[in-house]
């Protein structure tokens, strides 16, 4: 990663404003990997952020502890130059495990993995099944005047919600709106009125789902982090908790959501792809999901690394403090790493390591739930529905209007005979 003789100066790095809509979420990742390794990139209120767009060079610096998680150490915020209403702030500004470093970052990720383990995960198998079955026997009930379902709304969304909800005690009536302050964290087009308002909210909901929790503790997660915290207050503060839940609340939703999403409509455009899985069996619906994280990255762009003195990557020197994007689309679609027909989607590939749930110590932790609700939702859809279609043209799919949620707004379906 150092090793070249003459740095480029910033000047010569090319610059791409990245779209806060999403309207070509792929075409503008295509670009990133055809403008370099290190491309400069333009963020919402003319912010300007460096993106590392080769897998291989993504993947060292992702793990290289020069690299700061914690937006303390970003320049633009010491300096005052990023407003609480920036749009993408919610993504940046929080204090939790993902914006924090070696020790603490230990300290935070240990105090939900020691409930959170895997057998707990897998604990929750006949529950998402139930939960599965309950959403496909209701869709019909939700077909417009038309006789098409939004199989987002009504399937991919509710799936990880309810799973996260009952995993985190968050009671039924609180469930609506936090989803709707939920989704406002990854949008990158809100005002700055909006924005503030909204992570207003969202502390206010999430301090109650906390007390609530303190009233009457239960076998949820949330409850094993309050009594941590009694049993030692130093281990967790109130504002870490809260924190915590809004990761793990945000993060445990809009990802699963948009994978389960993107693979529907991955197979509903490769005819070909879903004849194949549709005959195929568990290990080729694993196939399907992890072909859909590879091809097509739930998280597309993820924010920031913050290095800790001056770097050099691929020739390109980088300040300390400077903000870097990890574009998890891009490279998931690198040909040096996938090979050239890294564009197809095509579940028969064999799969080498993406990066969809990074990697090193932040890798994903919600990374085998995230996968387990994927291969029983994704399948189950198309055993209940076999006649199931798109009802819009695929070009028609309106994105979800951010910079770093990959997946379409809405996908209306026939659910056939
Ligand atoms: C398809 C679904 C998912 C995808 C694509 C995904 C992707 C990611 C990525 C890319 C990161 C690292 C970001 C970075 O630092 O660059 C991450 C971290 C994380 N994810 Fe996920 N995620 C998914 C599902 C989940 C679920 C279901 C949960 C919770 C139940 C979860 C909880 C977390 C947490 C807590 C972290 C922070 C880990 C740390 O900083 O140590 N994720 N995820």
């Amino acid at each position: 990663m150092t090793s070249h003789p003459a740095p480029s100066s910033e000047a010569r790095v090319p610059v791409i404003a990245l779209d806060p809509h999403g309207t070509d979420h792929h075409g503008e990742a295509a670009r990133l990997r055809e403008l370099g390794p290190v491309v400069r990139v333009r963020l919402p209120g003319n912010v300007m952020a460096w993106s590392v767009t080769s897998h291989a060079l993504l993947n060292d610096m992702i793990a290289d502890p020069r690299f700061s998680k914690d937006w303390r150490n970003w320049n633009a915020i010491l300096r005052g130059d990023i407003s609480d209403g920036w749009p993408l702030i919610g993504m940046v500004k929080v204090t939790n495990m993902v914006t924090s470093d070696g020790q603490e970052h230990r300290r935070l990720r240990k105090l939900v993995t020691q409930t959170f383990t895997p057998r707990r995960v897998q604990e929750l198998r006949p529950r998402i099944e139930q939960i599965v079955s309950d959403l496909l026997d209701a869709l019909p009930s939700h077909a417009d005047a038309d006789g098409s379902v939004d199989l987002r709304l009504h399937f991919a969304h509710p799936v990880p919600m309810q799973v996260i909800c009952e995993l985190f005690g968050v009671p039924e009536h609180e469930r609506p709106r936090l989803r709707e302050l939920m989704d406002n964290i990854f949008r990158s087009d809100l005002g700055p009125e909006e924005v503030t308002a909204s992570q207003i909210e969202q502390y206010e909901l999430l301090a109650r789902v906390v007390e609530n929790c303190r009233k009457h503790p239960g076998d949820d997660l949330t409850s094993a982090l309050i009594a941590a915290r009694d049993a030692d207050p130093d281990s967790l503060s109130e504002e870490e908790l809260v924190g915590t839940l809004l990761l793990m609340l945000s993060a445990g939703q809009e990802t699963t959501l948009s994978l389960i999403t993107n693979a529907i409509r991955a197979l509903l455009t490769h005819p070909g792809q879903r004849a194949l899985a549709e005959q195929g069996d568990e290990t080729v619906w694993a196939n399907v999901v992890e072909e859909t994280l590879r091809w097509d990255a739930p998280i597309g762009n993820f924010p920031f690394r913050y290095p800790l003195e001056d770097v050099e990557i691929a020739g390109v020197q980088i300040p300390m403090g400077e903000a870097i994007m990890a574009p998890y689309s891009a490279v998931g679609r690198d040909a040096a790493q996938h090979g050239e027909d890294a564009d197809r989607f095509d579940i028969t590939r064999e799969q080498r390591k993406h990066l969809a749930f990074s990697h090193g110590p932040h890798f994903c932790l919600g990374a085998p739930l995230a996968r387990m609700e994927a291969a029983l939702a994704i399948p189950a859809v198309f055993e209940r529905y076999p006649g199931l279609s798109l009802a819009v043209d695929p070009q028609a799919l309106i994105p979800v209007p951010s910079l770093f949620s990959n997946s379409s707004s809405t996908l209306p379906v026939r659910l056939g005979n």
